[in-house]
């Protein structure tokens, strides 16, 4: 049924697009996981755009020139981020001159990057990406509600538009999600590392989810060797945080485009360990 449902969509101007977003890649152990992953996940899934969050994927805080490289060069077509995005200062040139990289459009304007960048997937499909910070608990210069208007509009022509929306609070995101319904194919929630079960398209044909999850070990406390983490909470001392190399999990979505642009036939959630 879902096959005929694809083929039928085929017919539209951007029938047939799908999108699989991974969420937040931990460490050197989610970033293999990811490209080790990917293979059997473009066999299964045939996607159009492969779209990352990538705000730990250097040694679990922050990205570097290297790993966005070593991610761009594994098939990934465009990288958000977070509220780690400045955790490594070597990435700061390149945010500004890698237009595929994008850190959340509601941060201050004179801060490195920019929010939102356009790719176009091999028959041409453009696809907008729009990367925001949650306000709550987050330390993000402007609302994220006032601008994603500005963000959008710099997006000019595209077929679909995904917006990763980089939260703490599960209230923000789904507000979001409402906010944006019928006007974006896709809002996708990051940063908690949990994956969330509540993915669907909502009635105005935008597909939500309020957190993928995270990709990288499923044996620490998200992210973080479990010891250290219990540690720091059972002495409330300073504690020095390693990644975990655990039971590594790939966790995301699938996205099914509908032929209309700007519309979502379906949201899947993708959750698979490491081969
Ligand atoms: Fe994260
Ligand atoms: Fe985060």
């Amino acid at each position: 049924m879902a096959e005929r449902e694809a083929l039928a969509s085929e017919d539209g101007p951007s029938g047939g697009v799908r999108i699989l977003f991974v969420g937040d890649l931990v460490g050197g152990i989610g970033r293999r996981t990811l490209l080790e992953c990917l293979p059997l996940l473009r066999e299964r899934l045939q996607p159009t755009f492969v779209v990352v969050n990538g705000e730990n994927v250097a040694g679990g805080l922050g990205i570097t020139p290297k790993s966005a490289n070593q991610l761009f060069a594994g098939g990934v077509d465009a990288i958000t981020l977070g509220n780690h995005t400045y955790h490594r200062r070597e990435i700061y040139p390149y945010l500004d001159s890698e237009p595929r990289i994008v850190r959340p459009a509601n941060f201050l304007r004179g801060q490195p990057g920019h929010g939102a960048c356009v790719v176009e997937g091999a028959g041409g499909e453009r696809l907008g990406v729009v990367n925001l910070s949650g306000n709550l608990h987050l330390r993000a210069g402007r609302s994220a509600f006032t601008e994603i208007e500005t963000a959008l509009g710099e997006l000019g022509e595209v077929d679909q538009i995904l917006v990763d929306m980089h939260a703490e609070a599960t209230s923000e995101k789904v507000a979001m999600g409402w906010h944006l319904d019928g006007r974006v194919t896709a809002v996708v929630g990051t940063h908690t590392h949990v994956p969330t079960a509540d993915a669907r398209v909502l009635p105005g044909g935008t597909a939500y989810i309020t957190d993928v999850g995270m990709t990288g070990p499923r044996g620490g406390v998200i992210g973080v060797k479990r010891e250290q983490a219990i540690e720091s909470l059972l002495t409330q001392m300073p504690v020095r945080f390693e990644t975990s190399e655990e039971d590594p999990w790939l966790m995301g979505v699938l996205i099914r485009c509908a032929a209309t642009p700007m519309r979502a036939e379906s949201i899947e959630q993708i959750l698979m360990p490491r081969p």
